[in-house]
């Protein structure tokens, strides 16, 4: 395997360009110029580039990113093709994907205990789902390298003192100090650890059956265990060791539970350095990103000129875009064109997340086209980052009800244009934060200031996720 040669000023494509596959690699995109040219891990930087850290010493950061490009993959790339045959099954309706996690990952959260519990929510979440949808779901965690965040400002004022925004932990501490605001190269290294350390962890759980249902009774997350949605999913259990004793028992086998589970990684490809000092030539001369299985272009990096696209254009992972208000459904169909020009099975995830109040008026419109161009994306649905609202105490937080409302809608729109909505797309943990309001519990806004958390945006806790999953099981009953 060779590894990538990163380079930070404007880089000129290598004489001969490094060898295109012919699955997902575009031929070149003819009606915008930054695509047009010959794809290389650094050919985003000559395209415009929005939401980078401005870093002092450029030279560190060089040096930095080609330490970075000398260490080992954190993934690979028989998990990421695999991935991608999932993702082709749940855009046919075969299976539903699962996608969760931290709005921000920290390093400081990198322990044991709060890495089992989000395992333990997904798991959880996962099992509702298989039993309600009678269909396998794929389980992507928001998890090891979802460590940097788009900002709507650059800089951020107290008390006259103007600083650079948090950026995540991957760019800049949270503290609001000149010292930790000031975007340090060398958390990059640290990122690329704590990644690791939290796949490791996640692997070593997973090797050892811990994800198995002969494991299910520890699962169980202490604060929700007394809750009603804790009784509807143990009634849920119940029938599924029922179903599972009863398979035993006809075909004379035991320990049927036993198959090992697994789970993917994501995260928002944002800070391109970082991801092109990960992506790696494998197999017949393609580029991987390997440091997580599905990155993904955020909202706010998705214009059809934009670095991000150009970067995603010419690896061969499974790749996800957040489309938001803004975008129409002709960009869309554009942004489709340039990182999935083949229809390639599970290249391209579409992850809406509308709002509640727009979400009628925006979908049906993306998925006609879509379906008119015999395009053939998973559909995915965010319902958290287009209902975010700020309280009166001044804090950001989601409604459960628009959460369920948007979710609701984007089933019911899917349906009704014979199109299908394979996956759903949260921030959650499992810890027991108090940052969304209502759910079983009916938290209210003066709940949030128990337990608020987030350094970004507000998560369902575990009770609200578990509450959201059984629904989705009535939302998707074939009418
Ligand atoms: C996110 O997923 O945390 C995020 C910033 O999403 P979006 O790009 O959809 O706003
Ligand atoms: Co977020």
């Amino acid at each position: 395997m060779k590894s990538s040669h990163p380079r930070l000023s404007q880089s000129k494509p290598p004489q001969s360009g490094p060898p295109l596959s012919n699955s997902a690699q575009p031929e070149a995109y003819q009606s915008d110029s930054c695509h047009s040219k010959t794809w290389f891990p650094e050919s985003w930087q000559t395209c415009r580039l929005s939401q980078q850290a401005h870093y002092a010493d450029l030279k560190l950061l060089d040096k930095t990113i080609q330490e970075l490009s000398q260490l080992p993959p954190l993934v690979s790339v028989q998990e990421i093709e695999e991935l991608k045959t999932k993702i082709a099954s749940a855009a046919k309706g075969d299976s539903f994907v699962l996608q969760g996690g931290d709005c921000a990952e920290l390093f400081s959260d990198c322990n044991a205990e709060v890495i089992t519990d989000k395992l333990k929510i997904l798991l959880q979440m996962s099992l509702i789902l298989v039993y309600g949808l009678n269909k396998p779901v794929v389980k992507i965690g928001r998890m090891a390298g979802q460590y940097a965040k788009p900002r709507s400002a650059e800089t951020e004022t107290i008390n006259g003192l103007s600083l650079p925004c948090y950026r995540g932990d991957l760019i800049n501490g949270v503290e609001f100090t000149p010292e930790q605001r000031q975007p340090d190269p060398k958390r990059l290294l640290k990122g690329y650890s704590f990644a690791s350390l939290t796949l490791n962890y996640l692997r070593t759980l997973l090797d050892n059956h811990f994800g198995d249902l002969s494991n299910v009774d520890n699962w169980d997350l202490d604060f929700v265990a007394h809750s009603s949605r804790a009784r509807e999913y143990h009634e849920i259990l119940d029938k599924l060791k029922y179903s599972q004793s009863v398979i035993e028992n006809l075909t004379l086998q035991t320990n049927t539970a036993s198959a090992k589970d697994k789970i993917y990684t994501c995260h928002e490809a944002l800070h391109l350095h970082y991801e092109q000092a990960l992506t790696r030539q494998c197999d017949r001369g393609r580029w991987y990103n390997l440091s997580t299985h599905m990155p993904w272009i955020g909202m706010r990096t998705s214009q059809l000129d934009s670095a991000h696209v150009e970067y995603m254009r010419g690896i061969e992972n499974p790749v996800a875009i957040k489309i938001g208000p803004s975008m129409s459904a002709e960009q869309l169909l554009d942004l489709v064109n340039i990182l999935d020009p083949n229809n390639c099975p599970g290249r391209l995830t579409l992850i809406t997340r509308f709002g509640e109040q727009k979400i009628q008026q925006l979908l049906p419109a993306m998925i006609c086209l879509i379906q008119k161009e015999g395009r053939t994306p998973l559909w995915c649905c965010d319902p958290m980052h287009g209902n975010t609202s700020i309280t009166s105490h001044g804090r950001k937080t989601r409604r459960f009800d628009a959460i369920i409302n948007e979710l609701t809608k984007a089933f019911q729109i899917h349906q009704n244009l014979g199109s299908h909505l394979g996956g759903v797309h949260f921030e959650l943990t499992g810890e027991n934060v108090t940052e969304c309001v209502g759910g079983a519990r009916g938290l209210t806004e003066l709940d949030l200031q128990k337990a608020y958390k987030s350094l970004v945006d507000p998560r369902l806790n575990a009770e609200q996720a578990l509450e959201i999953a059984i629904l989705i099981t009535r939302l998707n009953q074939p009418s």
